[in-house]
This record gives C-alpha cells, structure tokens and sequence, in this order.
C-alpha cells in the first residue's frame, strides 16, 4: 500500500531519513519508533506530502506519490497529532467536518457522519458537538483530533504520538478505541510513538529507527525475541512494565475465553512471564489454554500479554 525504497531527506545537508526501505502493507498496524530524533515524523510527513523526499521513491497504491495532487493525497489520508490540536474557533462538529467539507459531502450526510465518530469515540454527541475546543479536557481534545482524521473514511490513518501527554488510563482506553477501530475498518494504520508497551500493544509491525535508519522491523514477538543488534535488545529492555509484569499475572488473566485453538495448550493458572518463553519456544502468536481440570477454556494471543496494564492504572508511565 505504501512502498518506500532507499528514500532519503535532508535538512540544511544533514540526512534526517537515509536510505529508508519500507513496505506497509494494506490493513496493517505499523508502528515507528526509535530515539528522538531519529526521522519518524519526517517519514510520516513524507507520506501525506507534508515534507518532499529528496531521493529513492515513494509508491502509495502502487503510484509514484509525486504523481498526486498534494492536496488530493491528504485527503485519502487522515492525519492526526499532538502538538497541533484543533482549529480553536471552530466547534468539535465544524473540526471534525473540516474533510468532508472540503470534499463537498451534503450537508446531512456530514451531521450524520459527525454523529457517528463521536459515538464511535465514546463522546455523547449532544453533549459535545457544539462545544469549542477550550471546553473540553485534553484526553477528550485528542478523541476529536482522532475523529477529523477519520472523518472522510481515508484509506490512511497517519498518527504522530496522538496520546502522548495523556493520563495513563486516559491513553488506554483511547489505544482499545484504536484497536477496535482498526479491527473494525481494517484501514492501514501508521503509528508513531515513543512508548515501546504502546508500540507493542498497538503493531502488527514495528519499524525501530535510529539515526534516520531503520534498524530493525518485524512483528513485536520477532523484535523482543530476535534482536538483530544491541540497540534493539536495549531498547525493548527498557520496557520494564512488559516483563515485570508479566510474572505478577495468570494467563487466565488474558485469555480470550469466546475462542478455541488447536493444539498442545498450556495451562490458564501458569504466570504470562511463562507464556511468554512459550510463544518464544513455539514461534507462535496463540496458544490454546485449558483451566486447572484440563478442558479447554481459551486462546492466549501474544499481543494480549502488555495489553491493557494501563487501564488498570498500575503502569504509570516511565516518560
Ligand atoms: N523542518 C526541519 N528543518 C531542519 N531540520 C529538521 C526539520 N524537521 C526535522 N529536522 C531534523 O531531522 C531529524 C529528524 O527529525 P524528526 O522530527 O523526524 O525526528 P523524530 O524521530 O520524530 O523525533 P521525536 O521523537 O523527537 O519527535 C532531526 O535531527 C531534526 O532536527
Ligand atoms: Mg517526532
């Protein structure tokens, strides 16, 4: 869906992204993260035009993205980050219309589209579509900023650290939203963060970058589990909220108890530190669980093993 090949970019002669090869795929969840610094956000932008490439190309649905109209590009593809919030002046429903106004949706089928995001976000429309940005906290600000990129339904969904700042309860309940949103649109997804436990919540794939290069992409289990340098074991080592916690819980726990696997399972009362060296051993994302009388009571997906430890507040954040 989106192919970058040996793309570079430099400011004032320094390379910011050098020599970036990268191949997301469509209805994927990719993740950027990496040091400060090291050329996420400008790989972002280069996607939606926002900043030109200077070398190598850039493909979006098979096309040479210089061959679109900048314009008509970012259309396709939402955009949300933290720093730049909402427009201030404007209400939630006149920011979350900015979109497909411009694409001169009728003017009911853009009420019943606003309508939609802000149940969709878990904002009472009544409450919230007339209220100016000043009227509503900051978790809330970033649900809104989340809606208006969604508003048009873009094929893209490019997302600068759009919970950072925010609560730890706040931020996990808006990472469900946008897992649940992802499973429910199978739109493609591209995530920059600094949180590596929201990184490894949130991907189908990681890409970590240092120095405006990618170090090292692949699933979360492949990254924490093959290292392919010593920046990348010490980066995830820092997780510490991962791997500790983990020996504190039961698979039982996590288990998706509505599913059902075949295979050799693993019992629900054994710690998810345990389950982890298992998905490790089996090179596997599920494992079929039994409970203490050996009948089977679920699935244990590896992405559910960080999943959810900030909503229960105890995770507070390491930033
Ligand atoms: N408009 C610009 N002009 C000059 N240099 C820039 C510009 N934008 C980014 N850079 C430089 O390019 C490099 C990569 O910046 P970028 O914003 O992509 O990093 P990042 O990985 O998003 O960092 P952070 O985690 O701090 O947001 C940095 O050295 C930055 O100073
Ligand atoms: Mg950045």
């Amino acid at each position: 869906m989106i192919e970058f090949e040996n793309v570079s970019k430099f400011f004032q002669g320094e390379a910011a992204v050098s020599e970036l090869t990268l191949n997301i795929k469509e209805g994927e969840f990719t993740v950027l993260i990496g040091t400060s610094g090291s050329g996420k956000s400008t790989t972002l932008k280069m996607i939606n035009r926002l900043v030109e490439h200077d070398t190598g190309r850039i493909r979006f649905a098979g096309e040479e993205i210089r061959n679109f109209d900048p314009k008509a590009l970012r259309r396709r593809m939402g955009y949300a980050i933290q720093s730049i919030g909402l427009f201030p002046h404007w209400s939630v429903a006149q920011n979350i219309a900015t979109v497909p106004q411009l694409l001169k949706w009728p003017k009911a089928r853009i009420s019943s589209r606003i309508d939609e995001l802000l149940a969709l976000l878990g904002l009472e429309a009544e409450q919230f579509r007339d209220r100016y940005p000043h009227q509503l906290s900051g978790g809330q600000q970033q649900r809104v900023g989340v809606a208006r990129a969604l508003a048009a339904d873009p094929e893209v969904l490019l997302m600068d650290e759009p919970f950072g700042a925010l609560d730890p309860v706040t931020r996990g309940a808006l990472q469900q939203e946008i897992i649940r949103i992802h499973q429910l649109l199978g739109r493609t997804i591209v995530l920059v963060t600094h949180d590596i436990d929201e990184a490894l919540t949130l991907a189908d794939r990681i890409v970590l970058m240092d120095g405006g290069k990618v170090i090292q992409q692949g699933t979360p289990l492949e990254l924490l589990t093959h290292p392919a340098t010593d920046f990348v074991r010490d980066f995830f080592g820092r997780s510490e909220s991962g791997v500790r916690l983990l020996s504190l819980r039961q698979v039982a726990d996590r288990v998706r108890t509505q599913e059902r696997l075949e295979g050799e399972p693993i019992s629900e009362t054994i710690t998810l530190r345990e389950a982890l060296s298992l998905f490790v051993d089996r090179q596997c994302q599920q494992l079929p669980v039994v409970n203490q009388q050996g009948e089977p009571c679920g699935v244990l997906h590896f992405s559910d093993l960080v999943r959810g430890e900030e909503l229960r507040g105890e995770n507070a954040p390491v930033t």
